[in-house]
């Protein structure tokens, strides 16, 4: 049974991989065996977490590179493919909310920045299709593997003022969904893509750019505290489990699925 959780041998580029959570991802995969390509703009920071997986023992190369770029995409896959041979699997979790696409405190919702919007879609949702197209390629060239794309609880409830963000996480799921029902058609059940749906994370960055004063801040704390059966928030490490889960032969008749990780607070009604 534990074998059906190991990632020996299987190669995946993790996008996001310099951001909190998808450091947490890259030395996870690393450490039930996976090869991991870490895929950013911040070169330092890939080259230093490579090191540090490898000095470990683990697998790991800096893939320097924007997701909405596809030619810096294509040359990521590239080395990739010279320096391991193949992909196997795909994480896509570089993603985030800009300050031009949300909507301040009384803010105008009817006239509200549709440059911003574009900006925050480009990346949260463009920003998966284009990496999914590009590796996805080598991965179907492959016969085999895994794509696991990073949704937020924002594409399953409203949460004020980051309608952008909702607007790419909501797309990111029917992607999810509308993807892995071609996929099947094309090659049965030798490629699968799924996505897991973060609530709110110590990481969180909603957070971070909607509210400016510590009194705001406790405040937005509080709320996502209050509406959360587990009184808590998630720590970097707690969406691991489920990835290395979806990544893995463990999870090998699951697809198209969205698996909700945020301490009951999607279920919970509050009363
Ligand atoms: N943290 C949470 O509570 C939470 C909750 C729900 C969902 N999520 C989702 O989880 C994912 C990871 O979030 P996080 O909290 O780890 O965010 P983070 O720490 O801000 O990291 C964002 C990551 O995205 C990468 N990135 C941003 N723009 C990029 C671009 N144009 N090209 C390539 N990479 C780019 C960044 O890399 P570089 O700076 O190196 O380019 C970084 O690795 C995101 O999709 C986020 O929406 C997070």
């Amino acid at each position: 049974m534990n074998d059906s959780f190991s990632l020996d041998g299987k190669v995946i580029v993790v996008t996001g991989g310099t951001g909190v959570l998808g450091k947490s991802f890259i030395s996870c995969i690393a450490e039930v065996g996976g090869t991991v390509g870490i895929l950013g703009r911040n070169r330092k920071m890939a080259e230093e977490s490579a090191t540090r997986i490898n000095r470990c023992g683990g697998k790991a190369i800096a893939l320097c590179a924007d997701v909405t770029k596809r030619n810096e995409l294509n040359n990521a896959r590239k080395l990739m493919l010279d320096t391991y041979g193949k992909i196997d699997g795909l994480v896509n979790a570089a993603g985030g909310i800009f300050h031009e696409g949300i909507i301040e405190d009384n803010g105008d919702i009817l006239n509200l920045n549709i440059n911003g919007l574009k900006k925050v879609m480009d990346l949260n949702l463009w920003g998966t299709v284009l990496p999914t197209q590009v590796f996805g390629e080598a991965i179907i060239r492959n016969g085999e593997g895994v794509i696991v794309n990073i949704s937020s609880l924002a594409a399953k409830r409203v949460i004020s003022g980051i309608m952008g963000y909702g607007l790419a996480k909501s797309a990111v799921e029917y992607f999810t969904k509308g993807i892995a029902v071609e996929l099947s058609r094309k090659h049965g059940d030798a490629i699968r893509i799924n996505a897991i749906v973060p609530g709110f994370f110590t990481a969180d960055q909603s957070t971070k750019l909607l509210s400016g004063t510590k009194k705001a801040i406790e405040k937005h704390n509080n709320e996502i505290l209050k509406r959360t059966p587990f009184k808590r928030l998630g720590g970097c490490d707690e969406l691991n489990g489920t990835l290395i889960w979806l990544l893995s032969r463990a999870s090998k008749f699951v697809t198209g699925t969205t698996v909700i990780v945020d301490g009951g607070f999607n279920i919970n009604s509050g009363i």
